[in-house]
């Protein structure tokens, strides 16, 4: 606090008029009486101020209990008593409180929920068994300006699906009056709590905490905290909410969105593929083909990747992988090569198949024709048999055959003997052209 000293006519008149009022001046230019306050003192429509302020007496003048003090305002041409604290009991006019310890020379002084019509100079003025006096040296002027302060909100990093707590806190201290606090806004979910602290100079500061879950459509929508006075003065802070989350991708290929996850391409094709990532703060996006990288930013939420003139090898996996401190998204397109001149391998391929299932068709055929001619043969034989038991020895064109590469004379125990002989023979005819 510095001191003051007001010297203007104007000021000067006043004390006069003012010693007039209130009579009984008895110290010119009051040696040893001074008061230390500011000279003007600012206050918000609606808001609180608190002035310190001190005073002193001469030194053979003692303060006793006894002693009341005041403080009065200067309405065109009179005094109005504001504040007073006479026989120890204080007494205000609603808005203007006396603060300190008077007996001790505190003058100190606060206005709550300050209106226009407290603007205006205001004296002290002390008066004891045998001092009456209104200090001359200082006139507080005070001055009630347009509400203009703001509530502020505290920032608090916001990430999806993590409960958060904001503080707004009321512009302004106050003593006796209590700003009302709201918030308004799309959160869901939310919880108020309204509290104030009180501070070591006794004023008290206004808050309201919300608490509330961010969700990643939250993110860009306003929340506003507003005070409203007791004069209904109100004012309001708003705050964008700026809510991170985790990346989702999307895929367009030739710039459309597409959800498939193969695309066939054929020889000389050219293809665009782009990947977005939606995410908050930006993501690394990177486009893999297999596992190496191709293409990669850190900067866009976009990044494309175009295949040229395709070949064969340009098929394969290729992977979108978007990600942020809070996560990764990854998104998988299959790129199958498909040239249309490869139809007739095509059509070899169907033919294979088509063999493939007649191969045991015509195995059943060759079966049953094999069958039809032992059937016939065996027939045969049996009238042989029938006929001419003798005739028998002649029964196979087989062993015709075997008659043939074998130079040995056949007898009857060769051509009908058992199969083991039989494949005996065979072998030695195997052997035969060693
Ligand atoms: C007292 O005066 C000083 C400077 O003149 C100013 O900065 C301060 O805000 C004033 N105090 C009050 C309570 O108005
Ligand atoms: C309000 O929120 C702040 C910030 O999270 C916290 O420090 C404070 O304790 C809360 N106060 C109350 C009364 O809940």
């Amino acid at each position: 606090m510095r001191v003051v000293k007001i010297r203007v006519l104007m000021d000067f008149l006043a004390i006069i008029l003012m010693a007039h009022l209130w009579g009984n001046i008895n110290c010119q230019m009051f040696p040893g009486y001074e008061i230390k306050v500011n000279g003007t003192v600012h206050v918000q429509r609606g808001l609180c101020v608190r002035v310190p302020c001190t005073f002193s007496v001469p030194s053979d003048v003692r303060l006793t209990r006894y002693t009341s003090v005041s403080w009065s305002k200067f309405i065109q041409g009179s005094v109005q008593l504001v504040a007073s604290r006479v026989n120890s009991k204080y007494s205000s006019n609603g808005r203007f409180y006396l603060i300190g310890d008077v007996t001790g020379g505190d003058c100190s002084f606060i206005i709550e929920g300050a209106m226009d019509t407290d603007a205006g100079l205001y004296s002290f003025r002390i008066e004891d068994k045998e001092i009456k006096l209104t200090y001359p040296d200082v006139l507080p002027n005070v001055r009630v300006t347009e509400f203009t302060e703001k509530p502020t909100i505290s920032s608090a990093r916001l990430v999806e699906g993590k409960e958060v707590t904001l503080t707004c806190t009321s512009p302004g201290r106050c003593q006796k009056v209590t700003p009302e606090i709201s918030w308004s806004g799309k959160v869901s979910d939310r919880r108020l709590m309204n509290y104030n602290l009180t501070h070591e100079d006794g004023s008290r500061s206004f808050h309201s905490n919300i608490t509330f879950t961010p969700g990643k459509s939250d993110n860009g929508s306003p929340l506003y905290c507003t005070v409203t006075l007791q004069t209904e003065e109100s004012t309001t802070e708003k705050q964008t909410l700026n809510v991170e989350y985790s990346p989702s991708l999307a895929i367009t290929i030739e710039d459309k969105e597409t959800n498939e996850t193969t695309v066939t391409v054929k020889n000389g094709d050219t293809i665009t593929m782009r990947c977005y990532a939606d995410s908050n703060p930006k993501a690394s996006i990177t486009w893999y083909k297999e596992d190496t990288v191709v293409t990669q930013d850190r900067s866009f939420q976009t990044i494309s990747l175009t295949l040229t003139n395709v070949t064969p090898s340009d098929a394969g996996r290729f992977l979108c992988s978007a990600e942020n401190e809070h996560g990764v998204a990854r998104r998988t397109v299959h790129i199958i090569y498909h040239n249309p001149s490869d139809s007739i391998m095509d059509k070899s391929s169907t033919n294979i198949i088509l063999l493939a299932a007649l191969g045991p068709l015509c195995l059943l055929l060759l079966a049953l024709l094999v069958y039809a001619y032992w059937r016939k043969r065996k027939k045969k034989l049996m009238n042989a048999e029938t006929e001419d038991p003798y005739t028998s020895l002649r029964r196979s064109d087989i062993t015709s055959v075997y008659d043939v590469l074998q130079p040995m004379t056949p007898t009857e125990t060769n051509i009908i003997g058992s199969p083991e002989e039989a494949s005996h023979d065979y072998e030695n005819v195997q052997k035969q052209p060693k």
